[in-house]
């Protein structure tokens, strides 16, 4: 029912008003105004779905649709929210009911803003998951066309941040690539947790009229209908589902992103920033800073942040709607607002970067191939255990001379395994160490060319996008 003068969706049962203080609080507007193309969608279904319950006359049902069409369209165009409006529902009421008149009243029959603001979250979710994968491939995009042309340049490999064995430079930027293609897989199973339509539920213990939920479900492009009307106007596990996944993707851009702030310092030199995503300092003319990677490391704190509050807010809610899940929709439209800024900043930073060939391979000393040692004494006969103390000994032996290990005489080699012979010294060449390593998903080169076609047939645009099937039913 609505109070004529503030146009509330609900004043008739009290003889006071509301304090001001509460309608500070409860107002919603501010953040969900952005839900009113989805809301206007609904609705219009929504009054499809009474005139086929037989509530709406086949007029009245076309009056409302055409005048939820106005309003979407002055929305359009800029239409700004007054104060008095609690939520975007109540905005769009009220315009419907300048645009229509009484007739409006009509079209709030049967249904509750428990299950219409449950109903237009899961379709802009919908909608964004689709938004979401197109940045996130825009990135690995740009990850396999660096992949694509550094060929057979070599770097070494980190663990525990230590130079641990030399790989191909190509084979470290696809090791970025895969996580982001996870990324994409949670970002369709998002969606997919998103498609199941909850109108129809009412408040809590569904319609009364006979509406058709197959309908709504199928022009409103949902895949399924919820099962239970209790569950369905609580459930906000796809809002979660969504915060995790953005906040694994922030994860992978904050790794990706501390990479390459180590690689672009002078110590390591291997890449250089460009200028489009790097600022200057204001104090020392000589800087270059790597802002965008950084920002993109820093605002992954906040994703998680965001996952962590709804969470929080769920786990000690009772069951059914309660007010503190109108706070969903801010927690998830500021991680994905966030995550839509930093990819594409991300893609450009990374795009832009050139790499230094050179200071990589300069990185590569011959002490990354005690490996290699290890398996050539075991290719001639030593168990690994045996060789692995032999080249234990070798390393004692360059770190008392202070020397890489090609620096050694061969007689040292000899001294520390008798199967040692003088084509040692090939096996400690960087490109022999990658070449051997050939193994589907290691660094060799065929086995990373055939990385390079899985990641650029990963890249291939699906026809089976993000989103929940559409029947398109719509009637009217
Ligand atoms: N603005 C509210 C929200 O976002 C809409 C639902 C309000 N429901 C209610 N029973 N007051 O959750």
């Amino acid at each position: 029912m609505s109070d004529h003068t503030t146009h509330k969706l609900w004043g008739g049962r009290f003889s006071t008003p509301t304090a001001a203080a509460l309608e500070a609080l409860n107002r919603s507007i501010g953040t969900d105004y952005r839900l009113w193309p989805f809301d206007i969608n609904l609705s219009q279904t929504w009054a499809v779905a009474l005139w086929g319950a037989g509530v709406l006359t086949l007029e009245e049902s076309k009056k409302i649709e055409r005048g939820l069409a106005l309003v979407g369209q002055k929305l359009a165009a800029g239409a700004q929210s007054l104060p008095s409006d609690e939520d975007v529902h109540t905005l769009i009421d009220r315009m419907l009911h300048d645009e229509i008149g009484d007739v409006a009243s009509k079209l709030h029959t049967g249904r509750s803003r428990n299950d219409q603001v449950a109903t237009a979250t899961r379709l802009w979710s919908m909608d964004v998951c689709t938004k979401l994968d197109v940045a996130v491939r825009a990135l690995q995009q740009v990850m396999f066309d660096h992949a694509a042309t550094l060929g057979d340049v070599l770097m070494p490999a980190y663990t525990h941040l230590q130079r641990a064995q030399p790989v191909s430079a190509a084979h470290w930027m696809l090791s970025h690539f895969w996580p982001l293609e996870r990324d994409r897989a949670r970002i369709v199973s998002a969606s997919r947790a998103a498609a199941v339509l909850p109108l129809g539920s009412g408040a809590i213990a569904g319609c009364a009229f006979p509406i058709s939920r197959v309908l709504l479900q199928g022009s409103l492009g949902f895949s399924s209908v919820s099962q239970n009307s209790i569950d369905a106007v609580g459930d906000r596990d796809f809002v979660a589902e969504l915060l995790f996944t953005v906040a694994m993707t922030a994860t992978h851009l904050s790794r990706l992103a501390e990479d390459l702030i180590i690689y672009g310092s002078s110590e390591f030199g291997f890449v250089q920033f460009g200028d489009a995503f790097t600022t200057g300092s204001s104090m020392m003319p000589q800087k270059r800073n790597p802002d965008a990677l950084e920002l993109a490391r820093g605002s992954g704190a906040r994703a998680i942040g965001d996952l962590t509050t709804l969470l929080t807010t769920l786990k000690g809610l009772p069951s059914g709607y309660n007010k503190d899940l109108q706070d969903d929709k801010r927690v998830l439209f500021d991680a994905v607002d966030t995550i839509l800024l930093v990819l594409p900043a991300v893609a450009g930073a990374l795009q832009e970067i050139r790499f230094n060939n050179r200071r990589m391979r300069a990185a590569l000393s011959s002490s990354m191939m005690a490996t290699d040692l290890a398996d050539y004494l075991v290719e001639k006969g030593a168990t690994f255990r045996e060789a692995h103390t032999a080249i234990g000994s070798l390393i004692r032996e360059s770190e008392r001379e202070d020397c890489e290990l090609d620096a050694l005489p061969i007689t040292s080699f000899k001294a520390a395994h008798s199967l040692f012979g003088d084509d040692v010294f090939d096996w400690l060449e960087p490109a022999r160490s990658v070449a051997r390593r050939d193994v589907p998903g290691g660094t060799g080169p065929n086995a990373v060319n055939a990385q390079l076609r899985s990641a650029k047939e990963a890249l291939r645009p699906v026809a089976d996008a993000a989103r929940g099937n559409e029947l398109v039913l719509r009637a009217v």
